[in-house]
């Protein structure tokens, strides 16, 4: 069941839906999570980590729900050294056709010590042991010690060694904290690479680097020149404080310089682009414009020189081609006069896979925007999906918003908010109409929050635009963000809080009912 590979091919491990997910202000919601399974089997990487199944019962549903419905890539959920982080792994990703266990560690010293509170022999006994139990529900076995940049070499080989004995098919080999220099860090790859493996040959040499210093790409690169064939790695390069590995960076690296590298990925890279949007739009997660690849400038030449040059010949000034990453020419898609069958045509090109009642509220939503705005782009279309995956079961529902501010006025707000068949209705002024809305909104529904970011966004161009809004909401200890769009911009932001109660409240629910495991920091 675990992946065997040819030394030429790297394996790309996508975990955009575990690390990823774990950045500041990233949060997916279930259905969210599938879209983008969906999409990374259609890029085409070879395991998808899903998730962290112990965490919660939501993740663990995610983690099962990607199990069941992905076909292709291999479906990884992460586990501590601990027994019962593995067997919730294990039943998570069981209906899953090839399924890996990913159990981690530490391996410095300052972990060791003040995280674990373990010595290092405890801490490789421990590591063993769940390698062993791991391999009781799948022989396709990764193990992490996690902050190995800051570790002590010779305890490294001992304890990858004795993993990859004890059953370890994969051994990743993590720069937690973002500390690595690439000449560094591709020669601790090496000597690891060849002690390990003098033992245990068919072991595969993996890499997870984090972007503190902005190395993450060039470390893992340096890694796979001195034998890593797994970048563990996540789209637009989202994750824990300054990110992770970007997917595409590496993926078109490792393909544009293949005179260099001589190696291949598996990477359907004309999915790129799409993936990169659509995990930007689910996440709140700007991507910036001069990120390589899949920023907004990243193919656009402005000065003179460079635009003649690219006229005369395109590979004077472009080493590669938009279409190679899936950008095309305009991406203006629909109109008001589409139907219904375009709409669902469109949807399922874009690789949305929407349920018939969600593609109906959709195409609702889309024939109300079509009367606001000229054209309807892509991005629209992703915005208007998207937000039909907020489902909630009994969740308050905005029915009605007026709102009135100017400054000659007192800003006002009239809401009603429907919950199944309840009807409700207020009224509250606020220092604006947001802060109106949004404390009429905390009025009815007998929660407070407290709003600790607003951002908002142009969805596409042009005045008539959508406007995104992304919130981040504290209520108490929990914190939430959540995002909506349309062309009112307090409407959107009204809607945005809303999710944001209706999910606090759903999380209080299912707290009563299952105690949650929060697991450590990671
Ligand atoms: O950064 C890290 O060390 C991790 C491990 C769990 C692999 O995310
Ligand atoms: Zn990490």
């Amino acid at each position: 069941m675990s992946i065997k590979k040819d030394q030429d091919h790297v394996i790309i491990f996508d975990t955009t839906l575990r690390d990823g997910e774990q950045a500041p202000g990233c949060s997916l919601n279930h259905r969210e999570k599938l879209e983008i399974a969906h999409a990374l089997a259609a890029l085409k990487v070879d395991v998808i980590e899903a998730g962290f199944p112990i965490a919660s019962p939501d993740d663990f549903d995610a983690v099962h729900t990607i199990a069941e419905s992905i076909k292709g890539p291999t479906i990884a959920a992460l586990a501590r050294t601990i027994e019962k982080d593995i067997e919730r792994a294990g039943k998570a990703i069981a209906p899953a056709a090839k399924r890996r266990i990913h159990t981690f560690s530490s391996g410095s010293d300052i972990h060791l010590e003040k995280i674990l509170k373990m010595t290092r022999a405890q801490n490789l006994e421990r590591s063993v042991h769940a390698v062993k139990f791991a391999r009781t529900f799948t022989d396709d076995v990764e193990y992490s010690a996690q902050d190995t940049t800051r570790s002590d070499l010779g305890y490294l080989v001992e304890l990858y060694t004795a993993v990859a004995e004890a059953g370890a098919t994969t051994l990743n080999i993590p720069d937690t904290v973002g500390y690595a220099i690439p000449a560094e860090y591709g020669t601790m790859i090496g000597t690891l690479a060849e002690r390990v493996k003098a033992r245990v040959p068919g072991v595969i040499i993996s890499v997870h680097c984090h972007n503190d210093l902005g190395m993450a790409v060039a470390n893992s690169l340096a890694a796979v020149r001195a034998g890593a064939r797994q970048v563990e790695c996540t789209i637009n390069g989202l994750g824990e404080r300054a990110g992770n590995t970007s997917l595409e960076e590496i993926v078109m690296a490792i393909r544009t310089r293949q005179d260099y590298f001589n190696l291949r990925t598996n990477v359907e890279t004309r999915e790129i682009f799409r993936v990169s949007r659509m995990v930007s739009r689910m996440t709140g997660m700007i991507v910036q414009r001069n990120k390589a690849i899949v920023g907004a400038n990243a193919f656009a030449h402005e000065s003179g020189v460079h635009q003649d040059g690219i006229l005369k010949e395109r590979t004077t000034y472009e080493i590669m081609r938009p279409e190679d990453i899936g950008i095309e020419g305009s991406d203006l898609v629909l109109g008001k006069h589409s139907g219904r069958h375009a709409f669902r045509d469109k949807l399922a090109k874009m690789g949305m896979k929407l349920t018939d009642s969600e593609i109906e509220n959709a195409y609702n939503r889309f024939i109300e925007l079509a009367d606001k705005k000229k054209n309807i782009y892509e991005d629209d279309l992703l915005a208007i999906a998207r937000d039909q995956m907020d489902v909630i079961e009994n969740a308050f529902i905005l029915d009605y918003l007026h709102v009135s501010a100017g400054t000659e006025t007192v800003p006002t707000a009239t809401l009603r908010l429907k919950r199944g068949t309840e009807v409700f209705q207020d009224a509250g002024c606020g220092d604006g109409p947001v802060d109106a809305a949004l404390k009429t909104i905390d009025r009815i529904t007998k929660v407070k929050g407290q709003l600790i970011d607003f951002s908002l966004q142009a969805i596409s161009v042009g005045k008539d635009a959508m406007g995104e809004v992304t919130l981040r909401v504290a209520f108490g200890d929990d914190i939430i963000s959540a995002k909506a769009a349309s062309t009112d911009i307090v409407e959107a932001g009204t809607r945005a809080y809303l999710s944001c109660v209706n999910r606090i409240l759903f999380n209080r629910a299912a707290h009563a009912k299952t105690k949650r495991d929060p697991g450590p920091a990671l």
